[in-house]
């Protein structure tokens, strides 16, 4: 399910990059009545923290394709020291079939092993933004995480940065790691 059209090894050179914390993953509630047909089409990365597989990259896009009630696929463009890598993983509903919370699924052709993690869509307007977000318990002790807002335009407006930013805040996930990622010269 993983798809790449240069060399993919440049995608797990970053493979220690997301946020190690101490303690449990915090339980923060994702969008309710979650419309999966609303979600589709293109979304660009504008903030995230270090994200494992797409360290180091720029022009982040997702394309959201609906599979079927439960789940839907991400293909994934990005580009990285000029060359344009693409990925893909399933996301499957992982809690109630109308929160935003979903298993993704990713096998990396390096070494063609599936990955999972959870994956959750804190909240969305389905047209402006979306707040992403993902926690795994490492050990009783130790959670990792990672964030990406996106947007569903290339170009958007700084209100719109900011109703995303206000969701981690509210739900206290820190934003201190957070970085631009750039959609310029695309
Ligand atoms: C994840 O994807 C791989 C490759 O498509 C598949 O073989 C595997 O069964 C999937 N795992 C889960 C838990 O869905
Ligand atoms: C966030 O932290 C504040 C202050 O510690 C607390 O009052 C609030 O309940 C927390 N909110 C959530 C969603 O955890």
């Amino acid at each position: 399910m993983f798809q790449y059209v240069t060399v993919f090894a440049l995608f797990v050179c970053g493979i220690n990059s997301q946020i190690i914390r101490q303690g449990k993953c915090p339980d923060v509630p994702a969008q309710q009545n979650f419309n999966l047909m609303s979600f589709g089409g293109y979304w660009y990365e504008a903030e995230r923290s270090p994200v494992r597989f797409e360290d180091g990259s720029v022009c982040n896009l997702h394309d959201f394709v609906r599979l079927s009630k439960v789940e839907y696929a991400d293909y994934i463009h990005l580009r990285r020291n000029g060359d344009i890598l693409m990925a893909s993983g399933i996301a499957t509903f992982s809690g109630k079939p109308d929160e935003a919370k979903f298993t993704f699924n990713i096998t990396l052709d390096t070494d063609n092993v599936p990955r999972q993690f959870p994956l959750f869509i804190l909240e969305t307007d389905y047209g402006s933004y979306a707040s992403l977000w993902s926690c795994s318990q490492i050990d009783p002790n130790t959670y990792e995480e990672f964030s990406i807002i996106l947007t569903h335009s290339r170009y958007y407006h700084e209100d719109t940065l900011n109703k995303a930013r206000n969701v981690y805040d509210r739900n206290n996930i820190s934003r201190k790691e957070f970085e631009k990622v750039e959609q310029f010269n695309c």
